[in-house]
C-alpha cells in the first residue's frame, strides 16, 4: 500500500488503521449508556463487546479499583496478591476447574490453554472449528478457523485443524493419540452468534477422554454470567479441562484467566509460563468486585430471563421480516442474521442512537450489559424494527 492510500485511509490519525473507527469519540460512560464527544448519549446494546457485562463503571468495580489505586499498583508476580488468591477461589467456585493461570486479554489466556495442552499431553495437534475465533497472536490465530484472519500471517503455526462446527461423525475421525486438545467456544461469537449443540459439546467432551485429549471451552465472549449460565457450558452438563475467560472477567479492566483441573498443575511449574502483567493488583481488584457481585446479584439468572424476553420481542417484532433469516443465540448474545449485509443496518440503528456490532457479514449481533432493564430492551428492538422495516 502507498502512502497516499494509506492517508486516504487513515486521514487525520497516527494510529495503524486495524480498525474501520465509527465517526463516534467516547467521551464517558455510566450503566447503560455512552456518552460521545459530541454530548450524544447511545443505548449500549453491546457493552464494549461483550465486555460490560455489569454495565458501565459499576460502583463496586469502581470502588475496589480505587481503593488498588491508592495501595499500589505492581510488585510482580513473585510477590503473593491476596487479590490473585480470592479471584480464583471465586473462578474456581463456580466452574468445573480448580487452579488458574491469570493473564491480560482472550487471545493471551488461549495462548495458555494452548501451551499447557501440549506441554502436559506431549501432544502437538490441536482441533478447532470452523468460523471460530480464538484471538490474533500466533497460536489463537492459528486455532481460528477464519482464513481471512490468517491472511499475510503465514506460515501458520503448526499441528492446528479446522472441523465443521457441531458435527460428531467429523470430531470422531479426526481426533487421535496425537490430539492434545479440542478447543471449542460454546456459542461462537465473531464467527455469526452460532450456539454449539449440548449434544455436540458431550460427544467433544467424550471423545477428549477417550483419545486423553483436553477438552479446552473458550469462554471469553460467554462467559461471566454472559449467556444465561457462570459458564456456557454449563448448559450442556459438560465438565471441560480448561476454562478459557477474559472480556466480562474485569468488566472493562484487561483482564483474562485460564481455569484448569488441579492434575494439569504439573505442566505449568516454576519458569514454563509467565507473564509481567497478568493477574496485576488492578485488575485483580476489578475481577474481584465483578465476580462478587456477578455472582450476588445472580446476572447469570437476569442474563437467562431478559435474553428469553428479548428474544420473544425480536420475533414479535421482526421475526415475520422478509430481510431476517434467523435470529439465535443464548441469554444476553443474540444474532439477528439478515439475508444481506448488516453492516448499513447496523449504522441506521446507531444514528438512532443504539450501539450494536456484526458478527460476520450478515449478523447484527446484540451483546447487551446484563445489568440492562426490559424497557431499555424494549427500546432496542423497537429501533431495529423501525429500522429493518423502512430500509
Ligand atoms: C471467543 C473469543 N476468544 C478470544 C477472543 C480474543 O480476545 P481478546 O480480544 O481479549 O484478545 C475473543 C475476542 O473477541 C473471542 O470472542
Amino acid at each position: 500500500m502507498n502512502s497516499q492510500q494509506m492517508k486516504h485511509i487513515n486521514e487525520d490519525s497516527t494510529l495503524f488503521p486495524t480498525y474501520k473507527k465509527w465517526e463516534l469519540t467516547f467521551e464517558s460512560a455510566e450503566g447503560s449508556y455512552i456518552t460521545a464527544a459530541d454530548g450524544k448519549t447511545y443505548l449500549d446494546c453491546m457493552a464494549g463487546i461483550g465486555v460490560v457485562n455489569l454495565g458501565h463503571k459499576h460502583p463496586a468495580v469502581l470502588k475496589s479499583v480505587e481503593q488498588q489505586l491508592h495501595k499500589g499498583w505492581h510488585a510482580s508476580n513473585f510477590f503473593q496478591y491476596d487479590g490473585q488468591e480470592k479471584t480464583a477461589q471465586l473462578l474456581t467456585e463456580h466452574s468445573s476447574g480448580d487452579i488458574v493461570f491469570f493473564a491480560n486479554s482472550g487471545t493471551e489466556a488461549n495462548e495458555a490453554a494452548i501451551k499447557l495442552s501440549r506441554k502436559y499431553t506431549g501432544r502437538t495437534k490441536i482441533i478447532s472449528f470452523v468460523q471460530s475465533f480464538h484471538g490474533r497472536t500466533l497460536g489463537s490465530m492459528a486455532a481460528t478457523g477464519q482464513e481471512s484472519i490468517h491472511q499475510g500471517f503465514g506460515p501458520m503455526l503448526q499441528g492446528f485443524e479446522y472441523l465443521p462446527f457441531n458435527d460428531v461423525n467429523e470430531l470422531e475421525s479426526a481426533i487421535d493419540e496425537d490430539t492434545a486438545a479440542v478447543m471449542v467456544e460454546p456459542v461462537q461469537g465473531e464467527g455469526g452468534v452460532v450456539p454449539a449443540s449440548p449434544e455436540f459439546l458431550k460427544a467433544v467432551e467424550s471423545l477428549c477422554k477417550k483419545n486423553g485429549a483436553l477438552f479446552v471451552v473458550d469462554e471469553v465472549q460467554t462467559g461471566i454470567g454472559r449467556t444465561g449460565a457462570f459458564f456456557a457450558y454449563e448448559h450442556a452438563e459438560v465438565s471441560p479441562d480448561i476454562i478459557v475467560a477474559a472480556k466480562g472477567l474485569g468488566n472493562g479492566f484487561p483482564v483474562g484467566a485460564i481455569i484448569g483441573k488441579k492434575h494439569l498443575a504439573s505442566a505449568f511449574g516454576p519458569g514454563s509460563h509467565g507473564t509481567t502483567f497478568g493477574g496485576n493488583p488492578l485488575a485483580m481488584a476489578a475481577a474481584q468486585a465483578t465476580l462478587e457481585t456477578v455472582i450476588s446479584e445472580d446476572m447469570a439468572g437476569q442474563a437467562a430471563e431478559k435474553g428469553a424476553f428479548l428474544m420473544e420481542e425480536l420475533e414479535k417484532k421482526i421475526g415475520h421480516s422478509s430481510k431476517v433469516k434467523e435470529i439465535r443465540g443464548k441469554g444476553l448474545m443474540i444474532g439477528i442474521e439478515l439475508h444481506e449485509p448488516a453492516a448499513d443496518y447496523i449504522m441506521s440503528i446507531q444514528k438512532q442512537g443504539v450501539l450494536m456490532i456484526g458478527a460476520g457479514p450478515n449478523v447484527i449481533r446484540l451483546l447487551p450489559p446484563l445489568t440492562i432493564t426490559k424497557e431499555e430492551l424494549q427500546h432496542a428492538v423497537n429501533t431495529i424494527a423501525s429500522v429493518l422495516n423502512t430500509n
